[in-house]
């Protein structure tokens, strides 16, 4: 299977390109800095440099051509103001959403968060609120689209080793952390799976392991 992965050197992607690459996948990383390209390329993965904020829909379809599933990791970060969470949290998925589609790629696996699908609470500050509509924005946008999709979104994120365990399942889940290890690894198992397609998932740490917990939502 080939892989794309949108934000290829983010945390959780590195994590994936690893797991995909010693399994037998091709993992592709898309960055918008050349100085990363080795450090995903230490994964087993290809680099490929794509800034996901200035790249065309035809572009990015180019470069799609081929594979067998999109994953979207990218995000704008910590540090990043409210332009910038609209510019790459809700318009680089569309974007590669959109791409996905044209370069006929149908399975779209999408990093969103828990707290999306809803508003903000109350007094939450104005970078938080732009955070929460982009992610809700960037998942209408994908259920809408005639792809094979899937919209995992994880709690808070940590970068504890991998446990294998989680619980998985539709909202709502409770508020929970889970290791970046675990989400990488339910993303390639989600991968494998075309059961888990038109689905909304939350994620947090838990007691089922990784492949029973994907069998339980497929
Ligand atoms: N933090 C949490 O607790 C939490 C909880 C739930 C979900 N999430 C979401 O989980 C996702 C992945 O998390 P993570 O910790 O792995 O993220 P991360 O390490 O911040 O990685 C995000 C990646 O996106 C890349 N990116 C930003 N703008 C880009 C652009 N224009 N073109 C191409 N790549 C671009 C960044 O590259 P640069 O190095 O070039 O900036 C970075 O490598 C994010 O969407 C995040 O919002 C986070």
């Amino acid at each position: 299977m080939r892989v794309v992965i949108a934000g290829g050197h983010g945390k959780i992607a590195l994590l994936l390109e690893s797991l995909l690459t010693e399994r037998g996948d091709q993992a592709v990383g898309l960055i918008r800095n050349p100085a990363q390209v080795a450090d995903v390329q230490k994964t087993g993965a290809e680099a490929v440099v794509c800034d996901l904020e200035a790249a065309s829909a035809g572009d990015v379809a180019a470069l799609l051509s081929g594979a067998d599933a999109v994953v979207f990791a990218a995000g704008a970060g910590p540090g990043s103001g409210v332009p910038r969470k609209d510019s790459v949290d809700r318009a680089a998925s569309v974007l590669m959403a959109g791409a996905a589609e044209r370069a006929g790629v149908r399975r779209f696996v999408q990093i969103s968060t828990m707290g999306a699908g809803q508003p903000p609470r109350p007094g939450t500050d104005e970078v938080w609120a732009a955070y929460i509509a982009a992610k809700t924005a960037a998942e209408d946008d994908l259920r809408s689209r005639g792809l094979d999709w899937t919209v995992l979104r994880p709690g808070g994120l940590t970068d504890a080793p991998a446990t294998g365990l989680v619980r998985l399942a539709a909202p709502p889940v409770p508020r929970g952390t889970v290791p970046r290890a675990d989400v990488a690894a339910v993303i390639a198992a989600l991968l494998d799976d075309a059961g888990a397609s038109h689905q909304t998932l939350e994620l947090t740490s838990g007691d089922s392991p990784i492949a029973a917990a994907v069998r339980g939502v497929s």
